[in-house]
């Protein structure tokens, strides 16, 4: 007879490992199979998915040393500290990187342990519906579980006729490990991993080019935010070009060269000596034997799942990268939480209007609700606080001045619709916006809050105070 559970996570990134933690909280019999993409050397599966081994984790560890190595040779200065040329190297940052992801992925297997949830070392895929709920092949065994929670993330996209090997041609795995500093990097697609792999690899001495197929810089982000971040990374040297057509990329042992077509019609050439191509994630769907079972998915190949991350099937759940919505770690995590909530009969939801979402690159950018320009298109009467970084006495005794909070209110209510921060800290910053929003603040609420002085956090409520154009320091 095949081992039975509650309920089987299949996945075991930031979606899958903690919906199987909170579910066994709730009392459940759990079990969290990994089909371990990522080289273990003991051949173990490895958790946190994406997320910890190639993604957000080490992705913020390259990004802080490669911004410890720009401020030592760029920022110390002004304060009077001389260090003379500091110098990188590669292999100690990499390797300290590794180091933080194993730490990690271990962690996550000790709560596993902790709280009870069998690991299931093997790839998923459903067998059929049975009185017990669902079988699932997991490796050469079949298991049977009442629940199924699908947390089976995403993986990048290529771009046809371009081999990506992961040395000279990376996608965001090899990215996060090139093992010297290229002198020219090419970049295919100025998004998230774009932008922050720039940044690393500008910081530490590389001449960066990011081809962009799209017209407009950073169309997801407020449009003040947009253009100022476009002026700041140009200054910083990111060579950021927009309107591309990718041609013919060539790759060989010793670098690539890149035929495209620039936004006026003109047709160029790009050599360099590494190329990253970051346009875009697609889902885990496959090898999850989804006809079989008549799992459907959606128009871009996604579970296709309701507001409650419910798939068409009884019992099977869909959370994280691999259902709708912006691909981030925490909204992983929050529907994870909601569906070992539901499974208990608790009513739970996710407010998906209030997840945030953060570029680490510097100055950080972050956002929350609705941008000015949504706000337009929808005919919502709003109002705008906004007030720059070098108004306030922290941020210039931290040298770090750039960039400003801009708050949107709604015209009658005064509700905050939106709050989006450029500047330094605006990863830790935002929280403030999401806790607002999330208990229905109205800018007046955040001006009557007391912040401490002198701090960063002073920016957001001054561009609360402005919002009813009264700031005290602007
Ligand atoms: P994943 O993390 O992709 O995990 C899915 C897991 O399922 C994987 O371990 C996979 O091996 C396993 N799996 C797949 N199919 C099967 C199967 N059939 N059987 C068994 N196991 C299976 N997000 C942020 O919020 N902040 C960041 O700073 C951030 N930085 C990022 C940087 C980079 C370079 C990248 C690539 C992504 C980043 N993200 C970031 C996005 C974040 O990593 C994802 O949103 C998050 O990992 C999604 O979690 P998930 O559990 O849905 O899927
Ligand atoms: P992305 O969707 O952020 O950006 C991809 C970019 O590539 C877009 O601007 C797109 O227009 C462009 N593009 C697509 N096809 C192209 C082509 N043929 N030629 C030129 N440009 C092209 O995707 P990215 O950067 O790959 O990151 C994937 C996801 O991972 C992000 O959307 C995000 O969800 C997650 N992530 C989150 C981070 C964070 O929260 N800080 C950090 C890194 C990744």
């Amino acid at each position: 007879m095949s081992r039975q559970f509650d309920v089987l996570v299949i996945g075991g990134g930031p979606g899958g490992y903690v919906g199987a933690i909170r579910a066994a909280q709730l009392g459940f019999n759990v079990a969290c199979c990994e089909s371990n993409p990522y080289a273990d050397p003991k051949g173990e599966p490895r958790l946190g998915g994406t997320c910890l081994n190639v993604g957000c984790i080490p992705s913020k560890a390259l990004l802080h040393t490669s911004h410890l190595f720009e401020e030592a040779g760029h920022g110390f200065a002004a304060q009077g500290i001389s260090v003379g040329t500091p110098k990188i190297d590669i292999p100690t940052m990499v390797g300290r990187k590794n180091t933080i992801v194993n730490q990690l992925t271990g962690g996550i297997k000790g709560l596993f342990k902790k709280n009870k949830v069998t690991l299931l070392n093997g790839h998923g895929s459903f067998v059929a519906q049975s009185e017990g709920g669902w079988q699932v092949k997991v490796g050469e065994e079949v298991v049977e579980a009442k629940n199924v929670i699908i947390a089976t993330g995403s993986k990048a996209r290529h771009l046809p006729g371009v081999l990506v090997d992961n040395k000279i041609v990376c996608d965001n795995e090899g990215a996060l490990d090139i093992d010297a500093v290229p002198k020219k990097l090419a970049i295919i697609g100025a998004g998230v991993i774009g932008l922050e792999m720039g940044s690393v690899w500008r910081r530490l001495g590389s001449e960066v080019t990011i081809l962009e197929a799209l017209p407009e810089f950073l169309s997801v982000a407020d449009v003040d935010v947009a253009k100022e971040a476009a002026k700041v990374f140009a200054k910083q040297g990111l060579n950021i070009q927009l309107g591309v057509t990718i041609g013919e990329v060539k790759a060989s042992k010793k670098g690539v060269s890149l035929a495209y077509t620039d936004k006026d019609g003109k047709e160029l050439k790009l050599d360099a000596d590494r190329l990253i191509v970051s346009v875009g994630r697609i889902p885990n769907t496959d090898g999850l034997n989804a006809e079989a079972v008549g799992l459907k998915l959606d128009e871009r190949g996604r579970v296709d799942v309701d507001s409650h991350c419910r798939t068409n099937l009884p019992g099977v759940w869909a959370v994280g990268d691999v259902v709708t919505g912006p691909m981030l770690a925490h909204k992983a995590m929050e529907e994870a939480v909601m569906v070992a909530e539901l499974m208990d009969g608790q009513s739970a939801h996710c407010n998906f209007d209030t997840i945030p979402w953060v570029l680490y690159t510097s100055p950080e950018i972050a956002w929350v609700g609705k941008t000015e320009q949504q706000l337009k298109a929808d005919g919502v009467a709003y109002k705008v606080g906004k007030i720059p970084f070098a108004a306030n006495g922290r941020a210039l005794g931290m040298g770090d001045t750039t960039g400003f909070v801009k708050m949107l209110a709604d015209a009658q209510s005064d509700r905050i619709l939106g709050m989006h921060v450029i500047g330094a800290n605006a990863s830790e910053l935002i929280s403030e916006g999401v806790v607002a929003m999330e208990f229905g603040a109205a800018s007046e609420d955040l001006a009557r809050i007391c912040h401490a002085h002198p701090t960063l956090s002073e920016v957001v409520h001054e561009a609360a105070l402005a919002c009813d154009k009264r700031p005290l320091h602007f």
